[in-house]
């Protein structure tokens, strides 16, 4: 079968490009560690005060160096908006809104997630090094949308 010398050459790129693109996604997966967020579970924004987790948000330790951080989000602040864990801590974010959609945004990390009303969100991050991480909402909720902010200490020792 005759195929023509630019039809092959174009077969040829698609077929390097699906490569490329496949590596891609096997580097981010498996390299770097994005991850699709998955449905974890819902709670009624009406609900979030009697939610477990959700009723006291906060940071609480699982064992040493591992933690878990319930958030809850509503125009136009985090609570709480601040956390301190020591370096090297992994810490798994829970979070959900009690009104509109915002968003969590953890500087110099790749933490970044939506919060969905009705749904719970979760990302988890290992901290490797210290230094103060400001968190943000990024998706606008209304006219104080720019002051939904929060830090998270990364501190040396315990
Ligand atoms: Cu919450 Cu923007």
């Amino acid at each position: 079968m005759h195929i023509d010398r630019l039809e092959a050459t174009f077969l040829w790129l698609s077929g390097i490009m699906l490569v490329v693109f496949a590596g891609a996604i096997i580097v981010s997966v498996f390299g770097l560690g994005v991850q699709l967020p998955t449905q974890v579970d819902q709670v009624a924004p009406t609900e979030v005060d009697t939610e477990p987790g959700f009723s006291d948000p906060g940071l609480r330790e699982i064992y040493p160096g591992r933690y878990e951080a319930y958030f809850v989000a509503q125009a136009w602040q985090f609570t709480p908006n601040e956390i301190t864990v020591p370096v090297g801590s992994e810490v798994t974010f829970f979070l959900t809104s009690k009104d509109v959609l915002h968003g969590f945004k953890v500087f110099d990390t790749n933490v970044n997630i939506m919060i969905i009303p009705g749904q719970v969100s979760e990302v988890t991050y290992t901290f490797d090094e210290p230094g103060v991480y400001r968190f943000y909402c990024h998706e606008y909720c209304g006219a104080l949308h720019h002051t939904m902010t929060g830090v998270i200490n990364v501190v040396e020792g315990e």
